[in-house]
């Protein structure tokens, strides 16, 4: 998707496609939980359409967690932060988020949507300058848009591309760089460490989305910052709480003077209902699992989507490059996506078909995740299916 070209989900020609084929990929009704199985209309498929990477979100342990936080706070504050939902478990969660990240302060968002925009709102003003991936979620697009700044997409993870418009841009007040850590789409990984370099040396801000790396990336798990051996690190750093950790709400951790000006300065947290005490519980129990286990569970993820990745390339299957676990099926058109995930779904696997314009037009990918409690069995079946698809349907693979 080049970034001028909308970042809103516009579902019209597909209407055509999925009445063509009988099949709507999205909004399937599931009436279970994020399990390994996901149950549709009282049957099982095999859910790889979960960001559940840890299976954390179905793990006894942050249940029980998440029950005695209900059974002591109830379901909401019904308050904002300010106002009245800054109930204490907000305080010592910060300071646990902010040790885990090895940064000084940290502020729970409703979403990291949310986060996202709201800081880029609340931080960038119109006469600064935002550097930002070309391939960046849409609620950095979205928050960046909302600023009137000069906007100044840099090519994927291209480093040397972005050194040369950050050199060119020396009449703005202040510069942002803004990244993913993962891209959730293909599974690459931003070389966040030289980026933080360029950052560094030209005095730029960087923000930094570990949705996707936060329990997945880093040798245990505490995603890009350990991933890329950074320390001392001084932007900003924001994470969605619902994918590997298994629950809900938006993270922005960074300097105390920072998250302090965010807390009183970001309408979106000023104005909206506190994240519910019970998800907050959550997201520190999750925390503390990867924090004593994090290394054994990023290990056993990498090796079920080495697993997948390998055996899948090895039958002739064209992947997306991924360095994240991540296994992404390049399908190209919106027709052949949606047959293909048809067909996967017929065979009782759930994935995700991302379509323009989530990815560029024509660069359709179909998503799995490998979770880590897929076993031998349900990963030879993932290959054997393909196989099948293939063979059925050659021309959906040519
Ligand atoms: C990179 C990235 N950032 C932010 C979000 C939004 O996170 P949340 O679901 O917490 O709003 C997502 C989720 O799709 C994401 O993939």
């Amino acid at each position: 998707m080049s970034f001028k070209e909308s970042f809103a989900f516009n579902f019209v020609d597909e209407v055509e496609l999925v009445k063509m084929i009988k099949f709507n990929p999205y909004y399937q009704k599931i009436s279970s939980g994020a399990n390994l199985y996901a149950e549709i209309s009282g049957e099982k498929y095999l859910n790889l359409a979960s960001n559940n990477y840890l299976a954390l979100a179905n793990d006894s342990r942050i249940i029980k967690a998440m029950k005695k936080a209900l059974d002591k706070y109830g379901a909401s504050m019904c308050g904002t932060p300010v106002a009245c939902g800054n109930v204490d478990i907000y305080e010592s969660s910060a300071e646990f988020v902010s040790n885990f990240l090895g940064l000084e302060d940290t502020i729970f968002y409703p979403s990291c949507y949310q986060a996202n925009i709201a800081i880029i709102n609340s931080l960038v003003k119109p006469s600064d300058v935002v550097f930002v991936d070309r391939f960046a979620h849409s609620s950095l697009i979205e928050g960046i848009r909302s600023t009137d700044c000069k906007i100044k997409p840099f090519k994927h993870n291209d480093v040397k591309y972005l050194e040369k418009l950050i050199k060119n841009s020396k009449t703005f007040e202040n510069k942002f760089v803004v990244t993913e850590s993962v891209f959730s789409t293909e599974g690459s990984i931003a070389p966040f460490d030289k980026i933080y370099d360029l950052c560094l040396k030209y005095d730029c801000v960087p923000i930094v989305d570990d949705s996707h790396g936060i329990g997945v990336i880093g040798k245990t798990g505490k995603g890009i910052l350990e991933e890329k051996a950074i320390e001392n690190y001084k932007g900003i750093y924001t994470a969605s709480t619902g994918k590997a950790l298994g629950i809900s709400g938006g993270i922005v951790s960074g300097r105390n003077n920072i998250i302090e000006f965010l807390r009183y300065n970001s309408s979106s947290l000023i104005y909206s209902t506190a994240l519910p005490p019970v998800l907050i519980a959550g997201t520190i129990k999750a925390l503390e699992i990867i924090g004593n286990e994090g290394e054994k569970l990023v290990q056993k993820l990498a090796q079920n989507k080495k697993i997948i990745y390998e055996k899948l390339q090895k039958n002739g299957f064209n992947l997306t490059k991924s360095d994240a676990s991540i296994c992404s099926i390049i399908t190209g058109s919106n027709e052949r996506t949606f047959k293909v995930c048809k067909s996967l779904f017929d065979k009782k696997i759930l994935t995700t078909p991302f379509i323009y314009p989530s990815v560029s037009k024509n660069k359709g990918v179909i998503r799995m995740i490998p979770r880590i409690d897929l076993e031998k069995v349900q990963m030879d079946y993932i290959v054997d299916s393909f196989n099948k698809i293939k063979q059925q349907n050659p021309e959906l693979f040519a």
